[in-house]
């Protein structure tokens, strides 16, 4: 089955072609990243504008790229939650029309399922059951996978997600949007022993996170040290948050005695954060899966890939409604 993923759901259009007996055969992805750059956040209805003028050249790319027609296409995916509502209208739109002009199916998938399903793209995918850790610029969980729409949450952000903690660090430290890369690459040249920030809920016992606080200690750090002391302040920032989400990915590992985990979103492109997770689960016995470096970030292929799962069971409709707001644990099982 030859499944078209599209996905618009913020500042970033990509599309994909999965097959499923032959594997990904293309993807293709636009990052708005510079024109949102200025405005030191994404502005939705410029992201809504540029999707549109994306998605039809890029869908011709792969198509090209991998010799397929549309006649080839089996069903289309694309995002239909959460997101930008304005956003996820292009997509949803596109993707709707071109599936009632060929008369296959199209079906909506939860952008979070696509980075949860994301390490599955691969040679060696690893087997159900297993634990995600979704760590994204809007959301921040812990779930229980046991199959495809099997899900379980263990724990979640109270506040501020983990990337979103990343981005508002790095623009205290007056690195641009999205702060995430930039500050890991600031870090990289602090000492993260100078300064202590606080470990929120490390010890809570739960699987919940809170960001907001070590948010507010970077603030007062960078009153009282000054921003030359950004490259240090970005190490003991970076320390203090993969702190927190190694443990509680590890704790959440041992309470639903899981052998596997798996680490997607865009935050997932962390490179400490996969250096600690790696070891110390391989201490504990526990394998660790990422997504290919290009797909911890919003893309196509993970919309395709989800898609192509969900596929034998898309009802045809006429109708769509996006849902820019939209629960990972209320999916229906397949
Ligand atoms: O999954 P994603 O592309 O979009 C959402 O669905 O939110 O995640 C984007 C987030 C941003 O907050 C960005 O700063 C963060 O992922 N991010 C990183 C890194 N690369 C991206 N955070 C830390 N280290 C990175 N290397
Ligand atoms: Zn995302």
């Amino acid at each position: 089955m030859l499944v078209l993923g599209v996905e618009s759901s913020c500042d970033e259009t990509g599309v994909a072609l999965y097959d499923s007996t032959r594997g990904l055969l293309a993807h293709a992805l636009y990052s708005q990243i510079a024109m949102h750059n200025d405005y030191g956040g994404v502005v939705p209805e410029l992201a809504s504008r540029d999707h549109i003028r994306r998605v039809l050249p890029l869908t011709r790319q792969i198509l090209a790229e991998s010799g397929c027609s549309l006649a080839d296409l089996d069903g289309i995916a694309y995002t239909q939650g959460p997101g930008l509502a304005g956003a996820l209208l292009v997509g949803a739109g596109m993707a709707r029309a071109l599936a009632y002009a060929l008369d296959i199916p199209a079906v909506g998938v939860h952008h979070l399922e696509g980075h949860m399903l994301s390490p599955l793209i691969s040679d060696k995918p690893p087997e159900f059951p297993f634990v995600a850790l979704l760590v994204s610029g809007g959301h921040t969980q812990l779930m229980l996978v046991e199959g495809v729409g099997r899900y379980t949450l263990l724990g979640e952000t109270l506040d501020d997600a983990a990337g979103e903690a990343f981005d508002k660090t790095a623009q205290l430290l007056g690195l641009g949007y999205p702060g995430g890369p930039a500050l890991s690459k600031l870090a990289a040249s602090g000492d993260a022993s100078r300064f202590t920030l606080p470990r929120p809920m490390l010890h809570s016992g739960d699987f919940d996170f809170s960001f907001s606080g070590l948010k507010t200690a970077v603030l007062t750090l960078v009153k009282k040290a000054g921003v030359v002391a950004a490259p240090d302040i970005a190490a003991a920032f970076q320390d203090a948050a993969v702190d927190v989400l190694v443990t509680k990915s590890l704790a959440a590992c041992k309470h639903s005695h899981a052998r596997r985990l798996v680490v997607a979103g865009g935050v997932g492109a962390n490179t400490q954060l996969r250096e600690r997770l790696t070891r110390e689960a391989a201490a504990r016995g526990i394998a660790v899966f990422y997504p290919r470096m290009e797909f911890c970030t919003d893309n196509g292929a993970m919309i395709a890939f989800a898609g192509a799962q969900r596929m034998a069971h898309a009802a045809p409709e006429l109708t769509f409604a996006v849902k820019p707001r939209w629960d990972l644990a209320t999916l229906e099982a397949v």
